[in-house]
């Protein structure tokens, strides 16, 4: 499954690249507005520092408005990967911009009936959001699993963007599902690296060693 870092922060996808396990990025309107940056420049830039593709989302809403965009925002990287919202006019505009060779994220998926229309479409990937489904009081990774069999089912070459994850929890469920890419905030991302016996256990490793060493060892 690859990584996605989910983020407007420069900083943060600096950071999470030096790992050297980072494979694409996801904005979206409301990530970039926090960061108060300018959003094609923005963009640009995380587009140099990743070497995978990066999500930058269209804000018009109808079909010619978002085709027009979509072409604007593909020129500010060659890894730029247009996103889509998952509306009538959007599976329109990914229609044409499919065909065009314009790879393209849905985004906004809440349900799999809207997923096999993106598909249907020719998007190169659809982003389920789990989170939110689940703040609402469903569960999101029941999506995902239906998401997953029906691609499956008739063999549908788009991707499954696991988003709006939340947990690290989240993570492993998009794994064990099949997801195809799980885009997560730097917080969960960073959370993947931990866990407190891999902490207490290099703690005795070396504890143990230096008090060997102490003693005067003869290492040759
Ligand atoms: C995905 O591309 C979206 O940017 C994101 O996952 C939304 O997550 P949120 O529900 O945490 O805002």
């Amino acid at each position: 499954m690859q990584i996605f870092l989910d983020t407007g922060s420069v900083k943060e996808v600096e950071r999470a690249a030096a790992f050297g396990v980072l494979d694409g990025v996801t904005t979206n309107p409301s990530l970039i507005a926090k960061e108060g940056k300018d959003f094609h420049q923005t963009i640009k830039v995380i587009c140099k520092i990743v070497n995978g593709p990066v999500s930058a989302e269209v804000v018009n809403t109808n079909t010619e408005g978002m085709i027009k965009e979509a072409k604007q925002l593909v020129k500010l990287g060659k890894n730029v990967v247009v996103k889509i919202p998952l509306i009538p006019e959007g599976i329109k505009a990914v229609k044409q911009l499919s065909k065009q060779g314009i790879k393209v994220n849905v985004t906004l998926c809440f349900s799999p009936n809207q997923a096999l229309l993106a598909a249907k479409a020719g998007a190169w990937c659809v982003s389920p959001f789990v989170g939110r489904l689940d703040d609402i009081g469903q569960t999101g990774i029941d999506m995902v699993h239906e998401i997953r069999q029906i691609y499956n089912n008739y063999n549908f070459k788009t991707k499954i963007l696991f988003a709006s994850t939340r947990s690290s929890e989240h993570v492993k469920q998009a794994a064990l599902i099949g997801a195809d890419i799980c885009t997560m905030p730097y917080a969960v991302f960073e959370k993947l690296f931990h866990h407190p016996l891999t902490d207490s256990g290099l703690k005795k490793f070396l504890d143990d060693w230096n008090a060997f060493k102490k003693k005067g060892s003869h290492i040759s």
